[in-house]
Parts: C-alpha cells; structure tokens; sequence
C-alpha cells in the first residue's frame, strides 16, 4: 500500500543512491532534504541541502546512503534521531568485495546499535541505482526486500517503496538483513554474469 502521508525524509549521502531515491521521492511529493558534509559546494546545486544535523532533525525518515565505512560517522553527525524512520540503504562491504558483517550479525544491526533510539529499516540495499530509478518491467515490479523490528516503520518503508514503484516484500525483523545485505553481492555479481544493470528480482507465486 503507498503512503497517504507526505514525508519529511532526510537523506544523507548525495551519491548515486541518495540522489535516485530523493528525487524519486521528491517526485511522489514528499520533502527531500539532503544531509550533507560540506551544504556550501557547489557541487550540489540544484539540490536542497542542509548540514547533517540540520536534516535529520527536522525529518520524519532518515535514509543513510553513505559508503559502509562512513555510516558510523554520518551518524554521529545526524545526532539524536529518536523516534524518526532510519532506513539502512547500505551494503556493508569492505575491500575485495567482502561482507564485514556475515550471517550472524548484518550492517543494519551494527546501524541499530550505532543509533539506538531510532527505528531501524532495512532496504534499498538489493538493487541497483538503476533500478531504483524505473522498478517497472513491463508488467512487474522489481521485488524490493525489507525487514525492521518496528511494524509501523516497516509500513512506512512499505508505503515509500511502493510510491516509487516497487514491491515490498517483508522478511521479517530486522536481524533478517543478516540475509538481505547478503543477496545484494548476488545481485552485484549476476551484472556481470547478465552484462547489464537494467535487471531485477520478481515475486513469483501460486
Ligand atoms: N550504487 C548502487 O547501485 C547501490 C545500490 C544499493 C546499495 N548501495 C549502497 O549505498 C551506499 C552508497 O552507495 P553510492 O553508490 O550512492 O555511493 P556514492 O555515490 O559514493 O555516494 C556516497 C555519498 O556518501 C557521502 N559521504 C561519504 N562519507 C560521508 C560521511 N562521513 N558523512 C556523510 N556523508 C558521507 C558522500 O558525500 P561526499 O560527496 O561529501 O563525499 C556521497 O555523497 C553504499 O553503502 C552502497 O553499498 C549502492
């Protein structure tokens, strides 16, 4: 179900990620507002940014976007984010393309522990840039996986992914990402294997 509630979302990392996302969401009308390091470079012209802090403080969601090693940092930045969505878009991979955090413990976990006070989601990780940008196959939908200990705020997740067009499909409480960061190296690895980044994961059911 998509939201009804236009949002406040923060989003931290202007790279490949964030921009995709914030202008997807900026254009189902929610209020995007960038957190960024440096809000004076001009680098980001065209974008409404914000220093960190400042973003996060008047958002209802914060979606991280920044690389893995930065995460830690970007929110120590972003400061108390009680009671405010964070959705998890990262992938935590070191050098070599290894997962730092295997199938007993996930990034999101570490994000969880990281900032405690706020309601951890995980998703936007799976994917590519690419199909974050057009979830739409002819008839299907790009499969988005999402899971958080927090229903509301997995609903609200829910609700911005289906705003930009995909199918959210929840697994469950947040340690589950200790499977979903995991399959984002499976969709890494099939854009070699396919020769293309224009392809997605669908639902099929009977
Ligand atoms: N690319 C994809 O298709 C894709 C898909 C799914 C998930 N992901 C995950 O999403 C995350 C971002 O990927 P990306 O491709 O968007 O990376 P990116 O283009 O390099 O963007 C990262 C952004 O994070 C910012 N940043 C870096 N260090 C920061 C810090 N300490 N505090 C605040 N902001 C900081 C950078 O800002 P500056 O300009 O100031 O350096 C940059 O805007 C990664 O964890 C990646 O694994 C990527």
């Amino acid at each position: 179900m998509s939201t009804s509630t236009k949002l406040r979302i923060a989003v931290i990392g202007a790279g490949n990620v964030g921009t995709t996302l914030g202008k997807r969401f900026s254009d189902a009308g929610h209020t995007v507002v960038y957190g960024v390091r440096s809000a004076a470079d001009a680098k980001y012209e065209g974008l409404t940014v914000a220093g960190i802090r400042d973003a996060a403080a008047s958002a209802d969601v914060v979606l991280l976007t920044t690389p893995w090693a930065a995460a830690q940092d970007a929110l120590q930045a972003a400061g108390d984010l009680a009671g405010k969505v964070l959705i998890d878009a990262t992938n935590p991979i070191g050098p070599g393309m290894v997962l730092t955090h295997g199938t007993t413990d996930s990034g999101a976990e570490q994000v969880a522990r990281w900032a405690p006070s706020a309601r951890v989601v995980k998703a936007f990780n799976s994917v590519g840039r690419e199909v974050m940008a057009n979830p739409s196959f002819d008839a299907q939908r790009s499969v988005l996986w999402l899971c958080g200990d927090d229903q509301a705020a997995c609903d609200t997740v829910a609700g911005l992914a289906t705003d930009i067009g995909f199918e959210p499909l929840r697994v469950g409480p947040l340690a589950r990402a200790r499977f979903v960061e995991p399959a984002a190296l499976v969709w890494i690895t099939a854009t070699a294997a396919l020769a293309t980044r224009e392809f997605s994961w669908g639902l099929l059911r009977r």
